[in-house]
């Protein structure tokens, strides 16, 4: 039987987090065993926020290399840029011809990162449709993604349900896959907003790739609540988000750690929290090193990755645009 396929992708804009590792990447881990799997650093979508070109290509290549560096086998999964494959584009136009105005209008990141800006670019305000048609191109049954990501995975279904209906069968209904714990990473600084690899405040987030000295200085320095009870708890939400890393990386449960810290102070939790970063993020660094000074393997594993994805790509696009009442070539 064939295996089911997943599919995800991430915006090579800013650093790599902890909040996608545990939303997304460490899924993606756990789930390319047992699906046929298409991971994509989503270049086309970080043009929508301003870029450096020679910083951009950069990050492109660190990003592989972080992907694998965090466990993504390029033997297993299939990795690609997403420039690499013409044909997100063009599906994305059958798409953009199919998506109603009102319905990007209602979508709340867009709302968000058009907020207090003077120049919103169309690309920013059209992103939800490209970003479906990463999914629906290769077919996915599943897309892990953090929480975030929930509404733009509607909007994919809705288009892919909206195509059959007005075309016949040719997409697979995608779900999302959500992870129960770490889906929602918040910032250190401002635990009511989420943590961002692009935020301008580095002391919100913790880099994959930040050194020790930066996870203990982050880390010491990530708002708690008034109070001094280790408990989970909505009127806590710094603490909580703590307690959400520790978890999500120890995958401990949630009331084994307020156990563990009765009448313990915050202090003592942020103590071995430093300590369970610094272990985890350790080896993914070492790795990551040795990768990123290879660039003869990382353009070899991009090379082999967008012919896979190509190679699955055209068969959609080109059954699309049959069923859609384009001349063949
Ligand atoms: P992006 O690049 O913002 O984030 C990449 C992945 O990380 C998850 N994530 C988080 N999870 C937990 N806590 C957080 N604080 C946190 N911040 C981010 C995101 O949910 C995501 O899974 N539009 C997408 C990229 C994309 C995509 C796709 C994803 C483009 N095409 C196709 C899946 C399938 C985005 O901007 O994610």
């Amino acid at each position: 039987m064939n295996k089911k396929i997943i599919l995800s992708g991430i915006q090579p804009s800013g650093e790599l987090c902890i909040g996608n590792y545990l939303g997304a990447l460490k899924q993606w881990n756990i789930l390319q065993d047992k699906y046929e799997s298409i991971f994509l650093v989503v270049d086309m979508h970080a043009l929508t926020v301003d870029q450096v070109p020679s910083d951009l290509r950069q990050r492109c290549l660190s990003f592989v290399a972080q992907y694998i560096a965090c466990g993504i086998d390029p033997d297993k999964s299939i990795i690609a840029m997403q420039s690499h494959v013409h044909e997100h584009v063009e599906l994305m136009w059958v798409l953009n011809s199919l998506c109603y105005l009102g319905e990007l209008n209602r979508m709340t990141q867009f709302k968000d990162k058009s907020k207090d800006k003077k120049n919103v670019n169309v690309g920013l305000f059209t992103y939800p449709v490209l970003m479906a048609s990463d999914i629906l191109l290769y077919q996915a049954d599943l897309v892990p993604v953090g929480a975030d990501q929930k509404q733009h995975l509607e909007l994919s279904r809705d288009l892919a349900i909206r195509f059959n209906y007005k075309y016949s069968d040719t997409f697979k209904i995608p779900e999302p896959f959500i992870p129960e714990s770490g889906a929602r990473i918040m910032s250190l600084q401002d635990p009511l907003k989420k943590m961002s690899k692009s935020d301008s405040n580095l002391n919100n987030i913790i880099a994959l790739l930040d050194s020790n000295a930066i996870i203990k200085k982050k880390i010491n320095r990530a708002v708690t609540d008034s109070g001094s009870e280790i408990k989970y708890s909505e009127d806590k939400p710094g603490l909580s988000n703590l307690i959400d890393i520790y978890t999500s990386l120890t995958n401990e449960k949630i009331e084994d750690v307020e156990q563990k810290y009765i009448g313990k102070m915050y202090s003592v939790l942020k103590k071995d929290l430093i300590e369970i970063i610094i272990d985890f993020l350790g080896p993914i660094k070492e790795e990551y090193t040795k990768i990123i000074s290879d660039k003869a393997y990382l353009a070899e594993v991009l090379s082999d990755g967008s012919e896979k994805a190509s190679f699955k790509a055209r068969r959609t696009l080109s059954k699309v645009y049959r069923k859609v009442g384009f001349v063949k070539k």
